[in-house]
Parts: C-alpha cells; structure tokens; sequence
C-alpha cells in the first residue's frame, strides 16, 4: 500500500470517527435534553469533519451529520412536518470570524442593501407556534411544535398553551395594526427564567429529585412532560423572532418583523440593534455581555441577522443554516486541572451522584474544587482516571462540570482506575442500575443516608424550619438509635439532646422549641416534608385550601385531587402512591399522634353554579378544556364526561361530536364559549 492511499485510509476512518461522535452527541443535545459536552466542544468537531469532507469529497456519506439538521424527536408525541425547515446557525467565536462573515455577506449581496439587527441569542429551545384565522377576523393559537429534528417537530400545543407570553388568540385590530395576515406562524425561544429555575428546583430537592443542571434542559424538560399543568407552574417565558405566513418569512424584514410581533402582542426581547459595521456589532455583543448577570434568564451570545428580505434571499442557506445570519457565542469559560478523586453521595430518593474533587482552580471568577461529573454511564464511557487532567467548565450552568479530559505531553493520564462501587457507601448494600439508568440506586429502605437526607429535609427553611437540626445533630441522632423516622423527633426529650455532642443545656432547649414549634407549621408544610413527587411548595399549598386535612387529602380519589389547579394525573398519581404505602400511612399516625398539625383553613369555594351540571365537547376558541373546567369549578359548578338529562348546559366548541347530538335530543341548553363566559360574568357579579 503506498502512503498517499494509507492516509486517505485514516482520513475516511477519523470521518467515520467523527461521524459515529456527533451522531451521538446530536441524539444526547436534541433527544435526551442531555448534552455531555460544550457546544463549542461539538462546533470543534462538526468542523473537522466539515474539513475533512470538504478536502476528500470521496469520503462524505450521504448520512454523515454535516448533511442534515438535527437528531430525532422523541417518542411519545405527535409528529408533524414544519412549514418550512427549523435551521440551526453558524457560530462565530471571534471578531475575527465575524469579520469573514461579513465580507462574504457583501460579497454575496452585490448591490442590495445590507444591514443588521443584533438581538440576544437566548439560551432555551426553539418553537414554532400556528395561528388560525377565527371567524371574527381575528387568529387563535392552534398548535405549538418544538423543533424536533428542525424537519418534523414534536406537538406540545397543550403545553405551550399554559406559557403566559403566548397568546391564544389575537384581535382583529391587533392584526389590523401589525399589518399580518391571519394564518401566520411565529416562531421564537422558550426560556426558563432564573427565578423559576431556582424555583423548580428547591422543590426538585425538596422531592428528593436530582436538581436540573440548567435552564435550558429544565425548559425542554418541563415542555415535554406533557402534562400542562406542571407546565403552568413553571413559568416559562417565550420571545418571538421570526413571523411567517404559509411557510415563508413576511417579506417585511427583520426589524420590522420584530416590530409587528410586538403589534400582536408576543413578547419580544427589549435588548436588539440595528447596526452596518463588524466594530458596532463588538460594540453591541460587549454591551450583551456586560447585562448577561443581569438578565434573569440565560443567553448564550448574541445574533446577527441581515436586515433586508431581498438581500436574505439573494444569500440563501447552507444544508443547515442560513447564510445571512450568524450566532457569535460567548466562550465558556474554562480551565484545566486535576482530578483528586471521585466522591460519591447517596440521595433521598437513593440515588448515588458522582462529584469531582479536584485540585483547586479558578475559573470564570470563583474557586473550583468541585464539579459535576453527569453519572455513572458518563464515567464508565470517558475511563476516567483519578489524576487525570480535565478540563472544568463553567457556562450558562449553575455547577461547575468537568468536559473533557485532557491528554497531551504536559497532561499526562492518571494512572489510578476509578471503578464505580458496587455497594453503597451508606449502607454497604449492594447498589442496583436500572436497564437504560445512567445512574446507580441504593434500594435499601432502611439505608441511614435516606433517613439522613429525609431527616434534614423536614427540618429545611421552607419546610419545618427547625434550626439546630443541621448535619450534626442528624448524624448522631440517628447513630444513636434516637430517632427512626421524622416522628420520633417529636418523642425527644431534654437529656437525650443535652447528651449529643456540642450540645449544651441552652441550644439543647432551643432545638427542643424548635421542634415544638414546627408542628404548628400546618397541612401545606407537612405535604412538603413528607416528600411526595412532584408536590413542591405551591402545589402543597392549595391541596391543603382545597382539603383542609390530611385525612382529606389521604381519602381523595384521582378525580377529586385533580380538581385543584395545577394538578393533572402525574401529581395525582405520586399522592395516592405515596399514601397508598403502609409505611407512609403509619409515619402520618405516629405524626398526629404527636400532636403535629395536619389541618389548614380551605378555602372558600364559589357556590354561584352550585347544583348545575356541565358537559364539555369539541374545541373552544380560546379556553382549553382545562380552563374552562376550572372556570366553571371555581364557580361551584360541575364538570362530567357525560351527557344526561341532569345535564344543566353543554358547552360545544369546534368539532363537537355525539355529545352535542345527545345534548340536542335530550334538549339541554347548549352554550359556546361565549355563552360561558357570559354566565359566569353573570354569576360572578351576583
Ligand atoms: S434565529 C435560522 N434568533 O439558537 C434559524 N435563534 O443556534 C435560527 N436562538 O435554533 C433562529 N435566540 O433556538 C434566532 N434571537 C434568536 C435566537 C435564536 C436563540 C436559538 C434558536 C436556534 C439556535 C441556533
């Protein structure tokens, strides 16, 4: 073999290479929600092999991920085909780069005009929302898709609905003033905002549930759990980018676009400019910079586009992106250091998390010692070694992480293998990995990290606010047999605590108040501490107004709880789980027993519709199905699958079927929307 066709040999093996990478990193990105590596790591790649495909065509395969959008939609939800194609963007990193980027706009636009608008690239995921023209000359939102693949996208339209920046339907005047026609589609970026993220995730720990690792994931996330409800509670936020009407843009340009989606009423991102040159662009991404810790949502970088729609024609696209915009990224910022060693800790729900010791270093400001390592499977795959070097990251995260492991001359690999345990470090049971788990369990009941954990959990400031009932005071309350379960903590008595170490007649009687006090804390806080999935701090506070006791709650069936707001199927079916174990029905007796409070004030419910019966059938204008469930629940009235001749009203929207048939037969008044909305205006005023 000679060497010419021996290194077309290796090129074709490093692009399968690189192929096999990204494929797996496009799927981890855009299926999982779970990216183990930088976009700028994968920009690395994606451009080696755009490289070498572009010096040896003979090697690019028609499959290979430099040819096509994005990876594949998960299961489960309805697929439908985009207007037109979801592209991504070109990256640049560097003055530099923008730089070329504009000397090829130029070039390409000739003699049309080229200026720029600058807006914030948001760091959430794409959407694009379907508007209908209704009757009244006005439009309604009819469907809401993710981008999926950037081809077909996933159907989330129940989701996108509870998003309180999206509207759900626009006035004729509204679109009059925009000047769009009423078949229209906007498109634009769900966002998670910080305060909600940190939101989520408090009640994620307070549930034992792994926190979200940024807000990013937690909003693609939260859109597919397909329960709108959960949606609802997580405030997410959409900003609107693109308007476009039977899969082409509005010939208007993109300024004025930006301007007419603020006439109809989308939220649009405040932070944009319109500028001709490379220095303002600088100008504009340095000012973008500066605000980023004070945005109250994440932004990866700034977006330039070309203004003009003529001149964007003339541009056109590559396979992936568009030519006439551009995404400049902020650098994450990183270092490189090494690896101490591999601490493991047991969670409430049992769980075991991987957290990097490492030699300290400062990165984006602050010192690092610590960082996330994603899982087991993460570990397993990279053969990560204790002494290794590796490169720390910290982004648009909360947590510090290691990306990458570091190899070359002056980073040689560590020599010590890191075998994850096979038992619990806890307990020293042996540990269980779920088929398709990246994560290991500690499935031992009588673990004493999970009594740990849940110990410090009842005492946490949002729960039992029990001060004194640290780390410390756990650790040796349970080592000494005093305390089985949150119950007992109520049973402890002055010369128990006075006994444990570091404690004193004084704070022994504090915590003892402390203890005291918290059982007045009331139903709300007890949901919380008792540690059902999914039930966080809201959601613990109006099942307590809607059922006033525990025993109220215990005794609800999955239709009575999922009459209060915000509660759909996936919460009702954690709360009858939860109480349907006998272990959990005990440790609420031994509670009540020891006289902590398990009762709240409900609420006052509406009684104007009291005693009438509704059916609801078809597709409404504007309310959802759980809208106007809830609207006329919050009345006093009644909601029911079917119809009867108790039946008060039928209310029908688009589409209704047999329902309305029967409700014509059995003459029941049949009402639209408009028609509810009138009788509970009516009722609302006496
Ligand atoms: S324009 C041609 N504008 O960035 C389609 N995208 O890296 C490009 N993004 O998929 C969309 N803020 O999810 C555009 N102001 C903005 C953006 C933005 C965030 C996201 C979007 C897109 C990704 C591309």
């Amino acid at each position: 073999m000679d060497g010419i066709e021996q290194s077309l040999q290796e090129v074709s093996k490093r692009a399968e290479e690189l192929r096999e990478e990204l494929r797996r990193h496009e799927h981890l990105y855009y299926v999982m929600d779970a990216p183990e590596i930088s976009d700028a790591a994968y920009d690395k790649l994606m451009n080696e092999l755009k490289r070498i495909e572009a010096e040896h065509p003979e090697v690019l395969t028609s499959d290979s991920p430099s040819q096509r959008v994005g990876g594949k939609p998960a299961e489960g939800f309805q697929k439908v085909r985009h207007s037109r194609p979801m592209l991504s963007l070109d990256n640049a990193y560097s003055e530099e780069e923008l730089r070329d980027w504009d000397r090829r706009v130029h070039e390409l636009a000739g003699s049309l005009p080229v200026e720029y608008t600058c807006e914030l690239k948001l760091d959430g995921l794409s959407l694009a929302l379907h508007y209908q023209a209704t009757t009244d000359g006005g439009a309604r939102l009819v469907r809401g898709l993710t981008r999926g693949d950037g081809q077909i996208g996933e159907d989330v339209t129940s989701s996108v609905r509870t998003i309180r920046s999206v509207p759900l339907s626009i006035s004729p005047e509204r679109l009059k003033k925009a000047g769009v026609p009423a078949d229209f589609e906007v498109r634009g970026e769900a966002v998670m905002p910080e305060k909600a993220f940190e939101q989520m995730n408090k009640e994620r720990e307070a549930q034992g549930l792994a926190p979200a690792v940024n807000p990013r994931n937690a909003a693609a996330g939260t859109l597919r759990t397909m329960e709108p409800s959960i949606v609802a509670q997580r405030r997410l936020d959409v900003y609107a980018y693109f308007l476009l009407s039977k899969g082409e843009y509005l010939a208007i340009g993109q300024e004025a676009t930006l301007d007419a989606l603020t006439a109809l009423g989308f939220r649009v991102n405040p932070h944009r400019g319109r500028v001709h040159k490379v220095e303002e662009m600088m100008k504009f991404i340095a000012g973008a910079g500066e605000r980023r810790a004070t945005l109250g949502y994440d932004i990866d970088g700034v977006v330039l586009k070309v203004d003009a729609q003529a001149t964007q024609q003339r541009l056109g696209y590559t396979g992936r992106a568009p030519r006439w915009a551009i995404a400049y990224k902020f650098s994450a910022e990183q270092a490189i250091t090494q690896l101490m060693g591999i601490m493991i800790s047991v969670g409430r729900s049992g769980k075991l998390t991987p957290t990097a010791m490492l030699n300290p270093v400062f990165v984006g400001g602050v010192t690092v010692s610590r960082a996330t390592l994603h899982n087991a499977d993460w570990i397993e795959r990279m053969g990560l070694m204790i002494g290794d070097w590796v490169k720390v990251e910290r982004g648009g995260d909360v947590i510090p992480k290691v990306a990458e492991i570091v190899e070359d001359a002056e980073h040689p690999r560590g020599a010590e293998k890191f075998s994850y345990p096979t038992h619990c470090p806890e307990c020293g049971q042996p540990v269980v990995r779920e088929e398709g788990e990246a994560d290991y369990r500690c499935v031992n009941a009588d673990c004493p990290a999970l009594l740990r954990e849940t110990l410090l959990h009842w005492g946490s400031r949002g729960v039992m606010n029990i001060e004194g009932l640290g780390e410390a005071a756990v650790a040796q309350l349970r080592e000494r047999g005093l305390v089985r379960s949150v119950a007992d903590l109520y049973k402890l008595t002055e010369e128990q605590v006075v006994g444990l170490e570091r404690f004193g007649e004084k704070s022994a009687r504090t915590l003892l108040a402390e203890i005291e006090r918290s059982k007045h804390a009331g139903l709300a806080r007890v949901l919380m501490g008792l540690g059902i999935r999914f039930v966080g701090e809201r959601t613990a506070e109006l099942l307590a107004q809607e059922f006033g006791s525990i025993d109220a709650v215990m005794a609800a069936s999955a239709e009575e709880l999922e009459r209060v707001e915000e509660v759909g199927p996936r919460i009702s079916m954690a709360i009858l789980d939860f109480f349907s174990r006998p272990a959990n029905r005990d440790l609420v007796d031994h509670l009540k027993a020891a006289g902590v409070e398990m009762t709240a004030e409900k609420k006052q419910r509406s009684t104007q519709l009291a005693g009438l019966t509704f059916v609801l059938t078809g597709t409404l204008p504007t309310l959802t199905r759980d809208e106007a469930k809830a609207r006329i629940e919050a009345a006093g009235g009644k909601v029911s699958g079917s119809v009867s001749k108790k039946t008060s009203y039928v209310v029908a929207g688009e589409e209704a079927g047999s329902k309305l048939d029967k409700a014509l037969e059995l003459k029941v008044t049949v009402l639209d929307e408009a028609g509810l909305v009138e009788l509970l205006a009516k009722h609302s005023n006496g």
